[in-house]
């Protein structure tokens, strides 16, 4: 039985559709992640990008992790929720000159420089300001994280990231800029990487890298292998939190660190995936041809990601819960939303128990990339939130 079950009664009681956030589980994952990591002294950052829900926000600053953020405003998020101004690191292929200068005044911790113009740029906007400017290279591996093509990130022919051939080209621009100071290399290949020998060739490649920067004469502090830890979509309630100690020691085992140095890492799915559900109501149930469609009053506007990356999520039909499951009726449905696109189906032929009008569906493991991609397309209202807090 799903976990969701107990909360029947609340989400019927609201309009639908809306994300319910288990904060309780937050923090259980928080706390995994602190006693996981901190034998290794390892710095944990949060992928802003995953989920900005600013309550959940304040519960992963409380838990003392750092932001890596890909955007002006995310970092300005960061600052306003005090997240520290030195815990910030900064990615993203297209930083604006405004956002340079916002996180320049901010004096955040790292911007994680992701080309030859980029780094030229961020050297004369410091110098305007009259600062050294903390860079890292983010470095592309060319490691093959063996995940959906779209959210793949480390390939060379991926735009993300300097290429390998590029460095000692970069190094001599860097011996140019006054107003840099480089700090670290940075890398990150990809998301939702369930295999953990993908992170394993991940350190290998780490490792040639640096010896090629120590062979040069460079002492690097900081090395932040980014993100991509992946979550169990089929197993919601079984795997709720994700094995970091597992993943944690293999970094332990397989990088090599100098005795100076300091190792990153930038977290988002695995964080907070688990914790989030997308509520809905069933409008129809629709007889086609070969098939039933459950249509809910939830599309794609407010979790794209099964349309966008045919990602799985798993759908739950949280209101048929008193009887025994041996008693009801299973049926194939298409779980679809009410957006004009055929692309709108969260799932097609999806095991459910006799599903009516009205009844409450939720699609799991969807407190990352949910809320933050959803869209107001078609005039949809703009998706709420309710978290398991406000039931007591
Ligand atoms: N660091 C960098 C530089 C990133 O680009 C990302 C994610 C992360 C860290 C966090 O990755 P995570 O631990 O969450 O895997 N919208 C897609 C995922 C896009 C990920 C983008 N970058 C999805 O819904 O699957």
């Amino acid at each position: 039985m799903s976990t969701l079950h107990k909360y029947h009664t609340f989400f019927s009681n609201h309009k639908t559709p809306f994300y319910f956030y288990d904060t309780g589980l937050l923090k259980r994952t928080l706390d995994e992640i602190k006693r996981a990591s901190s034998p290794y002294n390892y710095h944990v950052h949060y992928a802003l990008k995953a989920n900005t829900n600013d309550t959940l926000l304040q519960l992963i600053k409380e838990a003392g992790l750092g932001a890596d953020c890909v955007s002006g405003n995310e970092v300005k998020k960061a600052i306003e929720l005090n997240f520290g101004a030195d815990k910030i690191v900064f990615a993203g292929v297209g930083k604006s000159d405004d956002e340079i200068n916002y996180a320049l005044q901010q004096n955040i911790f790292c911007f994680n420089c992701e080309s030859i113009p980029e780094i030229e740029v961020i050297n004369e906007l410091a110098k305007q300001q009259n600062k050294v400017a903390k860079i890292a290279l983010r470095i592309n591996p060319n490691v093959d994280a063996q995940t959906h093509k779209y959210i793949t990130t480390g390939l060379e022919e991926n735009k993300f990231g300097i290429n390998l051939h590029e460095l000692t080209e970069v190094l001599e621009i860097l011996k140019q800029c006054k107003h840099l100071k480089l700090i670290g290399l940075h890398f990150h290949i990809g998301s939702q990487i369930t295999d953990l020998n993908t992170f394993k060739n991940l350190c290998t490649r780490v490792n040639e890298i640096q010896h090629w920067f120590q062979q040069r004469g460079y002492q690097l502090e900081h090395i932040n292998v980014g993100g991509g830890f992946g979550i169990n979509y089929s197993k919601p309630d079984e795997e709720s939190v994700c094995n970091f100690e597992a993943f944690f020691s293999l970094f332990k085992k397989f990088l090599q660190v100098q005795p100076h140095q300091q190792i990153h890492f930038e977290l988002g799915r695995a964080v907070i995936a688990q914790c989030g559900s997308l509520i809905s109501r069933v409008l129809y149930i629709k007889k086609g041809t070969n098939t039933n469609f459950a249509i809910l009053d939830a599309g794609m506007t407010e979790l794209i990601r099964p349309a966008l990356y045919q990602a799985y999520h798993k759908i739950e039909n949280v209101s048929v819960i008193q009887h025994s499951a041996a008693n009801i009726q299973h049926f194939k449905y298409d779980v679809v939303g009410p957006i004009c696109e055929s692309s709108d189906c969260f799932g097609k032929a999806v095991e459910l128990p006799e599903t009516k009008r009205g009844d409450i569906i939720a699609i799991r493991s969807a407190g990352a990339y949910g809320e933050v991609m959803s869209s107001q397309y078609n005039l949809r209202d703009k998706v709420k939130s309710y978290f398991d807090t406000e039931l007591n």
